[in-house]
């Protein structure tokens, strides 16, 4: 018989079909997902990308034979005819439950070995899932996450080109562009011992472009950076990279919010006009982190002048040595056990906290507290209520550098919000967290970081002390800096940029590189910066993180097609892995002693 797929072309996707289609001859060609022998006939549910139709075979006509020896995955082609199932065998869960396919021709386009896995099956292990990561796009939820991925790209798309925005592309083989974590390096065949760095971001080369007078830009910007991986985190990820001139933060908070309005109109269908700012001093006082998750309502409270002197040598310890003790209470935790406390002082331990204190209350308010022999149970009462303890609750204290009850009481905070279904999930809540610090202090490497990066623009008022190069201060310059957080994560960052060479090199100077460093790596962006630049500033959203939240999911390995492990590497094709000597020989490269040594310990592991 003659291949019927060569002289006839696919009409509908499976879930195009509904009971206006009765009757109507149909070719749909797709995957088989399952398949039942029932009474002397075949039933087979026949997924494509929009989803399952049920196709019913009769295998004793020979023209659709071939459905007799069908199995999982399957790939086929059908003709057949539209018609309405009986009322006993309709099902409302499925789009397609009130109809079926009575096949009339049918034919196995190619044939699929039994997979590993059942699709859509998210109960196997995600290592199984990565290494046929293309089985997994097979299903329905991978499918819609990638659909919406691209649906945002196109919103994000139409508004930044109505808004003026020009799209250019800019080099992924280039020079370091620090956001603070390590290079991806790349030889160079035709100049041996030199090297490109791929672009943490395209931070210095959009700003060439301002300098280059194209006033708006944008891209969809891929980003690599070395650094240790998260839940929310990889190696490789995209940006939503925006650039504007003669613009300062107010500028930037609209045309971010114009975007943010349209993506959420145009995926979710809701009108969002909600975006307070709050300053990242304000956020760590209040939350203990830089992008707190508004969603769930309880606030930390610094109680160090109400414990002071009152008879715990803990707090007063950490209040004399300018530390800070604060306190969050929780509701609902007044009959936790020891153990469960206990739990809640491992976390705060992993946060660097040296304890945790617990003052928990019945529901009748008597309170119990390990540390209630300290104080007078007056002053235990005032420090409950001072933090926000209700009866039935219970508050948490953590005394040691800010820094440390901050990290521990956040981490306490959301990991409780989640225990106890604290998190009001009714809608998504957007944050502007401004006046970053512009220098943050790193103890391990003794030296001021950029706590943005190296490009961004103070406070006006601040710029005075980078100039005068007075180190004792520069902790105390506040930056044009700005992140956009929705549901505790940060969603985008941006900064108002330095836009003179003198600054520019002010804060290379702060930062702790020579001259002769910041010649070799940025001699040609400052050199840039005096032949006229523009007043400019922008913002990147985290493209992935975007998607993560417009499709509910906390994983951003669920978001990017083909992602990678928390070890960077590839399960699927096994990336990073060897190559020829003689390909590194002819890019003049070799393996150093750690490479051998690891490439040994691999090759001996089972
Ligand atoms: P920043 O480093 O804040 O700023 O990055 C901007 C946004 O990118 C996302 N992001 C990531 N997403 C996934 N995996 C990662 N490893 C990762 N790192 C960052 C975050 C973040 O908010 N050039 C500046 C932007 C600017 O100043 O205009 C920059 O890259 O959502
Ligand atoms: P200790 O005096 O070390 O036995 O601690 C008494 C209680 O105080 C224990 O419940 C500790 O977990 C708690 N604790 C110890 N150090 C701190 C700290 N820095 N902040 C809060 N609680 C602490």
């Amino acid at each position: 018989m003659e291949k019927f797929v060569q002289q006839i072309k696919r009409s509908h996707y499976c879930t195009d079909l509904t009971a206006a289609n009765d009757g109507q001859s149909v070719v749909l060609m797709g995957w088989v997902e399952s398949r039942r022998d029932l009474g002397g006939m075949i039933f087979i549910d026949l997924r494509d990308r929009s989803g399952i139709v049920q196709v019913m075979v009769d295998p004793k006509q020979a023209s659709v034979g071939a459905a007799k020896d069908v199995r999982m995955e399957y790939v086929v082609a059908l003709k057949g005819v539209v018609g309405r199932r009986p009322d006993a065998m309709i099902n409302k869960e499925m789009k397609t439950g009130d109809i079926e396919v009575i096949a009339e021709r049918f034919e196995v386009l190619s044939e699929a070995a039994t997979p590993p896995f059942v699709v859509g099956d998210d109960k196997v292990s995600e290592v199984l899932r990565l290494k046929h990561r293309y089985l997994e796009i097979r299903s329905a939820k991978m499918q819609s996450i990638l659909k919406t991925r691209s649906e945002a790209v196109q919103v994000v798309r139409n508004y930044l080109s109505q808004e003026g925005f020009v799209d250019v592309e800019t080099p992924i083989l280039y020079k370091s562009t620090p956001e603070g974590a390590r290079d991806y390096l790349v030889p160079s065949r035709v100049n041996p011992g030199q090297f490109y760095a791929l672009p943490q971001s395209p931070q210095t080369l959009k700003q060439l472009l301002m300098i280059g007078g194209l006033d708006r830009y944008y891209q969809i910007a891929r980003c690599f950076r070395d650094e240790d991986l998260r839940a929310d985190r990889q190696p490789e990820f995209s940006q939503i990279d925006i650039e504007m001139s003669f613009v300062d933060e107010d500028d930037i908070f609209a045309s971010t919010e114009g975007l943010a309005k349209a993506l959420w109109k145009s995926i979710k269908g809701v009108d969002i006009s909600d975006f307070p700012k709050m300053t990242y001093q304000e956020a760590m006082d209040r939350f203990g982190c830089d992008k707190p998750d508004l969603r769930i309502a309880w606030e930390l409270k610094e109680i160090g002048a109400l414990v002071k002197g009152a008879g715990f040598k803990v707090f007063d310890d950490a209040l004399e040595n300018g530390g800070a003790v604060k306190g969050l209470a929780v509701p609902g935790i007044g009959e936790y056990s020891r153990k469960q406390f206990d739990q809640l002082t491992d976390l705060a331990k992993k946060y660097g906290a040296k304890g945790l204190v617990y003052i928990k209350s019945s529901s009748t308010g008597e309170l119990t507290s390990p540390v209630a022999k300290f104080f007078t149970p007056d002053k235990l009462q005032e420090i409950f209520a001072s933090v926000g303890g209700e009866n039935g609750g219970g508050v948490l204290i953590v005394a040691d550098r800010f820094s440390v009850t901050s990290a521990a009481l956040s981490a306490l905070r959301l990991s409780l919000a989640k225990e106890l279904g604290a998190i009001d999930e009714s809608k998504d809540r957007f944050l502007w967290v401004t006046d970053f610090p512009l220098l943050d202090y790193d103890e391990e490497e003794n030296r001021y970081v950029a706590c943005h990066h190296p490009f961004t623009m103070s406070k006006d008022a601040d710029v005075d002390i980078l100039l005068s190069k007075d180190s004792e201060r520069y902790g105390d310059v506040r930056a044009k800096a700005y992140d956009l957080v929705c549901n505790g994560h940060e969603v985008a960052g941006g900064s108002i940029r330095i836009h003179r060479s003198d600054v520019q090199k002010a804060m290379f100077d702060a930062l702790g590189m020579s001259d002769e460093t910041t010649e070799r790596m940025f001699g040609f962006f400052i050199e840039a910066l005096k032949y006229g630049t523009p007043p400019h500033g922008g913002i990147a959203w985290g493209l992935d993180r975007l998607v993560m939240i417009l499709c509910g999911t906390d994983a951003i390995r669920d978001v990017i097609a083909f992602p990678k492990t928390a070890r960077a590497t590839c399960l699927m094709s096994s990336a990073p892995s060897l190559v020829e000597k003689t390909q590194l020989d002819e890019l003049g490269v070799a393996l150093g002693d750690k490479a051998i040594k690891n490439l040994e310990s691999e090759s001996a592991e089972p």
